[in-house]
């Protein structure tokens, strides 16, 4: 199918194509043939509604294949596996004729308590990037379109469609736009969707600087920017700022009052025609990759593809050697998650799954000894205290005759979602109460956790085991049988730190904001870098997790290449007695740096498949962009010269090895202006050498008994260093000792001269 040029439709037309038909249509144009295209969630599965269904629901949702959600799917830190759920993706989404699945979200965990945060990938805008490129490449290489979202720092959701995220402008660029660049750049979303917040007081929606000067003209995107359901705030504004397509549909009020601006003079049409070129371009891109996927679909090896992505997504946070089971243990599995699985998070996100496992059946599947099941404890909202503890002498039965109790905790599904935050990171008292029972009865205890967002583990020192299950999607109750009884040794590590106590958390008293202002008070230290400068405790670190192997690192190096990137090598051995794989982590530093650093920031990371006692040499690149930070003076990347630290490391607090590397620095001079300092001035390859020799001149003719009054020790330069230069002359001072002073004219001179030469 041909897809029209823009300048065949007439204004109202294109004026028409930037909003939806419905919840999940574009409109078509049937006079010049443009078909309407279904657009749908998303991310871990297509949610593809039926006509007329209801937005959250999902009872009437095609049934689909329900990947781990993104808390657990980013834990893989597994890039190829990643690409390969997002071509199952794909496919699923070809077969159902969607052009676009609603997705991948990688906004920066912020805060643990973010009612969203299943649905995000990391704390660490580098693993949100690569895995979200990862995410969009897979998807898109089935000839079908992604939406890159909530573009940008949407970090909660209370106040979501009005807040404020105020946020310095390093932050803003090093952590929160960092991973949404990373995507655009290395992936290319037919879609960016903008979120609903503000950012420092602009709605993301109508933001020319975000969705036009960063977004395309900085990071060379040239897809479409569609906004998040009912973001648009001022249609025409958002228009002229960047936003193309508008959802769902405004019942053609906006189309109006689009085509009136253009009459009246106020939008110049080209603004229009480039907005409905846009969509013109998915249109045309939908339509030539329409049946890249063909039906029907493949149940089993997509549910078979969704356990692996499971298995790869546990954390073994702990292990006293309890784990992996004997197939022939007797136990006792507990807790209501094993029979009842929690496997999605509540919201816009709920997949209507093809078949759901649970983890009671596929352990009795796999165990060949007795396995006994107690409920531990309700979910329910009303549960009487007689119930909770006939629950609990249940559970504390089955735990007394078992060789090993398996408990299942985790956060009830109402205290997650889409539209609203948490209030606590603590797992319901009553089953932390359950626990100490079951451990009192029998200490070789396992707990597997579900939960979307990080909750803290006040027993983790009484148990001996703890698996971090998340929230794993259709297969999960699979893929943690499998990992219980070792038939999948387990590999994933956190991409968000455990903390010990939600005061310790970076946005602690910043987080929600008041009167729908979100002050990022924690600036660049958010996650392990806040605990890290602050050297705090946490439960369990950014990057932690076990294995049932063990793995040494030696020889590891690092070199700047002829690119300029820095190629990390380090040889790893699987050192233990099974087959594993080691996500292995380089964070760099910079000592005496002029800037503001966390002590440590990821740069890379690699996985590696290791037999037992075999040895393999991972490389890792760091790329040199990836070192800059963002210069607030110059409003652009600056990578700073120096001798940077190379940690490579099993997580953020296991550095295995320590090694530096000489990297050059850009070539950046700041203008100079009458407010820069003297220190800046000094620093000034051409001021500095003459302001220098001008001040060993009036040194020279100073009487150097005055300069006896200043304390021993006081250093005089370091005193002038912070003074502006063009006040300088009010001081008498450079003016050759003669008492003359310097004129403004004169400084000005040295100012014009010294820019002049930088240009
Ligand atoms: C969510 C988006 C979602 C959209 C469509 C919004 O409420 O924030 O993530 O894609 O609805 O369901």
């Amino acid at each position: 199918m041909s897809i029209p040029d823009v300048t065949e439709l007439t204004l109202e037309e294109k004026a028409s194509l930037t909003s939806g038909a419905s919840f999940w249509y574009t409109k078509p144009v049937e006079r010049v043939s443009v078909p309407a295209i279904m657009v749908t969630d998303g991310p871990h599965g297509l949610r593809k509604q039926r006509e007329g269904g209801d937005h959250l629901g999902i009872g009437d949702s095609v049934p689909a294949t329900c990947f781990p959600p993104a808390v657990g799917l980013g834990s893989s830190w597994d890039v190829d596996l990643i690409h390969r759920v997002g071509e199952a993706l794909g496919t699923e989404t070809s077969i159902e004729n969607v052009a676009v699945l609603l997705g991948p979200g990688i906004n920066i965990k912020r805060s643990p308590l973010c009612g969203r945060n299943f649905e995000y990938l990391s704390e660490d805008p580098i693993v949100s990037g690569v895995l979200g490129a990862a995410i969009v490449n897979g998807i898109q290489s089935k000839g079908v379109g992604t939406s890159l979202k909530h573009f940008a720092a949407n970090n909660q959701e209370d106040d979501r469609m009005r807040s404020s995220s105020d946020v310095d402008p390093r932050p803003l660029r090093e952590i929160y736009l960092r991973g949404f660049q990373r995507v655009v750049e290395d992936a290319q979303p037919w879609t960016v969707m903008c979120s609903y917040n503000r950012i420092n007081g602009v709605y993301a929606s109508e933001d020319p600087w975000l969705l036009t000067q960063v977004l395309r003209d900085e990071w060379g995107f040239e897809g479409l920017v569609v906004s998040d359901w009912g973001a648009v705030n001022e249609r025409v504004p958002g228009l002229a700022a960047g936003m193309d397509l508008e959802m769902p549909s405004s019942n053609g009020v906006t189309d109006a009052q689009i085509v009136a601006a253009v009459q009246d003079g106020s939008l110049d049409e080209s603004v229009v025609d480039v907005a409905a070129g846009r969509v013109l371009d998915l249109v045309r891109k939908a339509t030539d990759g329409a049946g890249a996927g063909a039906g029907p679909l493949d149940v089993d090896a997509h549910h078979a593809l969704a356990r692996e992505a499971a298995g790869r997504s546990i954390v073994l946070l702990k292990n006293a050697g309890v784990l992996p089971l004997a197939k022939d243990a007797k136990l006792a599995v507990i807790g209501e998650f094993a029979a009842k699985p929690r496997y999605q998070g509540a919201g816009s996100s709920m997949i209507n799954p093809t078949r759901l496992d649970t983890a009671l059946d596929e352990i009795s599947a796999l165990s060949t000894g007795d396995v006994a099941y107690a409920q531990g404890f309700s979910n329910a909202l009303e549960v009487s205290a007689e119930e909770t503890v006939a629950l609990r002498d249940g559970a504390v039965a089955a735990a007394s005759a078992a060789d090993v109790a398996v408990v299942f905790l985790g956060l009830p599904a109402r205290l997650e979602s889409e539209g609203y935050d948490r209030d606590d990171i603590d797992l319901p008292a009553a089953q932390l109460e359950l626990l100490d029972a079951v451990l009192a009865a029998n200490p070789n205890t396992v707990v597997v956790l579900s939960n979307g967002g990080v909750v803290a583990l006040p027993f983790a020192d009484r148990v001996p085991a703890i698996l971090e299950a998340w929230l794993l999607g259709q297969a999960g109750g699979g893929a943690t049988a499998d990992v219980l009884f070792g038939a999948v040794n387990p590999s994933a590590k956190l991409t968000e730190t455990i903390p010990v106590r939600l005061e310790d958390t970076p946005a602690f008293l910043d987080f929600p904001g008041e009167f729908s202002h979100t002050r990022y008070g924690e600036g660049l230290f958010v996650g392990y870098r806040w605990y890290d400068a602050r050297r705090l405790e946490v439960g369990f670190p950014f990057g932690h997790g076990l294995s049932y192997t063990s793995f040494s690192y030696a020889d590891a190096a690092a070199a700047v290449a002829a690119d300029g990137d820095v190629e990390v090598t380090v040889a790893v051995t699987n050192t233990g007695e099974r087959a594993g794989r080691e996500v292995v982590q380089v964070y760099t530093s910079l000592p005496g740096s002029s800037v503001q650093r966390a002590p440590r920031e990821l740069k890379a990371f690699a996985s590696v498949a290791l037999e037992p006692g075999e040895t393999q040499v991972v490389t890792l690149t760091v790329r040199r962009k990836d070192l800059a930070y963002w210069d607030i003076r110059a409003d652009r990347w600056v990578v700073e010269g120096g001798e940077y630290t190379v940690d490579v490391a099993a997580s953020s607090r296991d550095i295995r090895s320590t090694v530096s590397v000489a990297v050059t620095g850009d070539e950046f001079t700041l203008p100079l202006s009458r407010t820069s300092s003297m220190g800046e001035v000094l620093h000034h390859p051409v001021a500095g050498p003459i302001v220098q020799a001008a001040i060993a001149q009036m040194m020279g003719g100073l009487d150097q008994s005055a300069a006896s009054i200043m304390p021993e020790g006081v250093d005089m330069s370091k005193m002038m260093e912070s003074f502006p230069i063009g006040r300088i002359g009010m001081m008498g001072a450079l003016g050759g000792g003669d008492g003359a002073g310097t004129s403004p004219e004169m400084i000005d001179g040295l100012i014009a001269m010294a820019n002049a030469s930088q240009q």
